[in-house]
């Protein structure tokens, strides 16, 4: 075990646990952040998605070792009120069904629209490949991404 002080949200967070463990489980199991969800545990669904210096990353692979010196950002910490752009413009296009999957959605989603401010279709399917959604919204995703762009 060792001691870690991470950059959460905007606060030093600190926990006591095996360098190896995936940032996913300190967040959800040592921090009670429980917005990021498990969907596969190897980088290949999205539902874990955070942001780390503001780029999205699976957290179910990143180890806490690797995060001393960073920047996370959770869904709980993605704005103040639940009123960024990419939020606004989910519930406007009612994007939602079971939701398991949308806090990671929305993660990629509003990193996507960081570095990528006006983005074509092509774009959002390249940027968003990997978050899978077996509810299929998909279509309301990229309609909200593109409201949020012009936010
Ligand atoms: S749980 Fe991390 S990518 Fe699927
Ligand atoms: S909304 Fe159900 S998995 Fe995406």
């Amino acid at each position: 075990m060792a001691i870690y002080n991470l950059n959460i949200n905007g606060k030093t967070r600190q926990v006591d646990v095996d360098p190896s463990t995936p940032l996913l489980w300190v967040l959800r199991d040592h921090l009670d952040l429980q917005g990021a969800k498990y969907g596969c545990g190897i980088a290949a669904c999205g539902a874990c998605t955070v942001h780390m210096n503001g780029n999205a990353i699976r957290s179910c692979v990143m180890p806490v070792s690797a995060l001393e010196d960073a920047t996370i950002t959770t869904i709980e910490g993605l704005s103040e009120n639940g009123d960024h752009p990419v939020q606004k413009a989910w519930l406007e296009h009612d994007v939602a069904q079971c939701g398991y999957c949308q806090a990671g959605q929305i993660m990629s989603a509003a990193a996507l629209l960081k570095s990528t401010p006006k983005p074509s279709d092509e774009d959002i399917d390249t940027l968003m490949h990997g978050n899978i959604c077996r509810c299929g919204t998909y279509i309301r995703i990229k309609a909200a991404i593109k409201a949020a762009a012009e936010y």
